[in-house]
């Protein structure tokens, strides 16, 4: 199924809806920037944010969501826990912090942010205790590749709903997406503008092609992809340009030459050496 709408969402393996579409806060400063951010966003019809402990700006995502008068339950938010806080009680006491930061009484998904060796398992039975509590409507991890996933699973009750991973035409992760399929984990893309790094002289022709920019052609290749897709930025007219993606379909001869840009390239570190 293709979103038509910004807000469209996507049945995860429990039953939660999640939109397809989200606003990335990584990097957007605490205070102002990030509450004009997500105002902007809700403004073009977002209902996705995605943050996290370590982008320190909990509390403001918290503050604009209240502000904005929608209905927190009309709002999906993901939050996920810090490496530094990885461990069973630790993390029961870091998913505490963050839900007092963002002065709210559940998240709608909680991540393991990354993979850390010797604890991850620990960390996840913590997040299974704070989903069968009911305070996280779903959850998931970020950063794991296929070999990780195996070992969770062959140790855990609640497969992961969500696997958040760096994605985009330079970076397809092509058996990952397939093991994620196969096990009804929903991938969803992080980085997926490649950090601003939009030159990409085919990317260009089919912007062209399409008369959208090279933001709208990437976006619109996640969706199609049945890629769940959180794109950054903290200015308006990109806000509202990054969610345009909802009125036009790339051919599939176009979705294959994108994915032919693969070069295993990552602009953030490797799950496997970071
Ligand atoms: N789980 C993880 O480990 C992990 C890691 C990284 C990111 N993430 C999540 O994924 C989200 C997105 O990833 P990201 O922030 O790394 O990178 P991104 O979304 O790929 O790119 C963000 C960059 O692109 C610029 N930009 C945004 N829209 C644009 C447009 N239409 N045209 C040109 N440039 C544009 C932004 O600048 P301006 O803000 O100045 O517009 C910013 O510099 C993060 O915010 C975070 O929520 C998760």
């Amino acid at each position: 199924m293709i979103a038509r709408h910004v807000a469209d969402t996507v049945t995860l393996n429990n039953g939660i809806e999640m939109p397809w579409f989200g606003l990335g806060v990584y990097k957007a400063q605490a205070g102002a920037e990030v509450e004009q951010a997500i105002q902007y966003a809700l403004d073009a019809g977002y209902r996705h944010i995605d943050t996290a402990a370590l982008y320190a700006n909990e509390e403001s995502v918290g503050a604009a969501i209240k502000a904005s008068g929608i209905p927190r339950e009309s709002i999906f938010v993901t939050t996920k826990v810090w490496n530094t806080d990885q461990g069973y009680d630790s993390t029961l006491q870091a998913f505490e912090t963050s839900l007092r930061k963002l002065d709210m009484e559940y998240v709608d998904l909680y991540l393991v942010h990354w993979p850390i060796k010797g604890k991850y398992k620990d960390t996840w039975r913590a997040l299974e205790q704070i989903y069968k509590d009911g305070r996280a409507k779903a959850i998931g991890v970020s950063n794991f590749n296929i070999h990780h996933l195996n070992d969770l699973m062959m140790d855990s009750e609640i497969v992961p709903s969500v696997n958040q991973v760096e994605y985009h035409p330079f970076l397809t992760q092509e058996d990952l997406h397939e093991f994620c399929k196969q096990h009804n984990i929903q991938l969803e893309a992080w980085s997926p503008l490649m950090r601003g790094d939009l030159n990409h002289p085919t990317l260009v022709e089919l912007a062209n092609k399409y008369g959208k920019t090279v933001a709208q052609i990437v976006l619109r290749w996640d969706l199609q992809n049945e890629v769940i897709t959180i794109p950054k930025s903290v200015h308006q007219a990109r806000i509202i340009e990054n969610a345009q993606i909802f009125d036009f379909e790339l051919s599939s001869e176009d979705m294959r030459l994108i994915s032919s840009l693969n070069r295993n390239h990552r602009y953030g570190p490797d799950p496997d050496t970071f």
